[in-house]
């Protein structure tokens, strides 16, 4: 249409969004697997949780399954970026595969902190309360660190209310790297209150881009009629992203897993839109949602940038 019918429709672009530096490693991972290795290579669950992405790495040779049994002997195989109960790489070996690594490495950490404060079950052993949502693969891989009954899952504030630990001094805190970090902050609260004695990071695990990308969003959402968040619904940081721009006060906060996706009514009656990427939704989409849109309105972006990122991580050992 030309510019006298076309509405306008300011957009702010909040930044930091999309990739993060472990989102980013893990489909090099695999990108760099497939080029040294041939297709096809195998991924143990969705590399990150974006439907694109994975049909991107489908399309260079990628095959993803949900357990090793689906591997051929001789397989090549990546562990995705959530990370893996020590059973997979055991069973792995057992199986001879050749497997990779994509676990983030703020991930790991969490399982090196894991293990430490539980120091081989011996008298020096704390019980973990790990902050997080079930069945999450992160979760499922954090709490396979450690034997059953090592770590207790807590899910909210209430849970960190009523959790009964056998004892009370010897207790830790580790958590999901993708929460909301104003949640996070009340359930430590209530366990430092609760328990004196444990011990945890000084905050919580919560990694730079998950805090750095709901900040972003804080920054814009007040001024937005609506934000977009650009995620898959099975993404963590994407569905904690919705929330924090609902919690600041947006009329309406939706998620949208790429343009096909967009429900156009939404809009109707917005002035200002906000939008914004979880860490592992790629940038083109973004732009393919800006393009959409710049067809139907006439178009005012701002990008209001809260935080400089450069955090690259490097290849796992055999591939760096
Ligand atoms: Fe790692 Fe945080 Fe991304 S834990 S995969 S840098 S969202």
């Amino acid at each position: 249409g030309s510019d006298a019918v076309r509405p306008r429709l300011k957009v702010l672009l909040a930044g930091p969004r999309g990739f993060c530096a472990g989102v980013d490693r893990a489909i090099r991972v695999v990108e760099e697997a497939l080029r040294r290795y041939g297709r096809p290579v195998y991924v143990r669950h969705e590399i990150v949780h974006n439907r694109t992405v994975v049909e991107a790495l489908e399309a260079q040779g990628a095959i993803f399954v949900e357990e090793l049994d689906e591997v051929p002997p001789d397989g090549h195989v990546v562990f995705s970026a959530h990370g893996v109960p020590k059973t997979v790489p055991a069973e792995a070996q057992r199986r001879n595969l050749l497997y990779l690594d994509a676990t983030c490495p703020l991930v790991s950490k969490v399982h090196r902190e894991a293990e430490r404060h539980f120091a081989d079950g011996g008298a020096e052993s704390r019980h973990i309360l790990m902050i997080g949502h079930a069945g999450h693969p992160e979760v499922v891989g954090t709490m396979g660190q450690l034997p059953p009954g090592a770590m207790t899952l807590i899910q909210d504030a209430e849970e960190a209310r009523s959790v009964q630990p056998a004892d009370p001094a010897r207790l830790a805190f580790i958590t999901q790297t993708t929460l909301s970090v104003d949640d996070t902050a009340e359930i430590v609260e209530i366990l430092r209150a609760r328990f004196p004695l444990i011990e945890g990071p000084k905050r919580e695990d919560i990694c730079y881009a998950t805090t750095n990308r709901q900040e972003a969003v804080k920054a814009i959402a007040p001024g937005c009629d609506l934000v977009i968040v650009i995620g898959s619904p099975n993404s963590s940081n994407s569905q904690r992203l919705r929330e924090v721009a609902e919690r600041v006060g947006v009329p309406r906060a939706v998620l949208v897993p790429r343009l096909r996706d967009l429900d156009w009514s939404v809009l109707d009656g917005v002035e200002t839109l906000g939008i914004t990427a979880g860490a592992s939704a790629p940038e083109t989409l973004v732009q393919e949602m800006v393009n959409a849109l710049g067809e139907r309105y006439r178009l005012d972006i701002e990008e209001r940038t809260v935080k400089q990122e450069d955090v690259i991580f490097k290849l796992p050992a055999p591939l760096g």
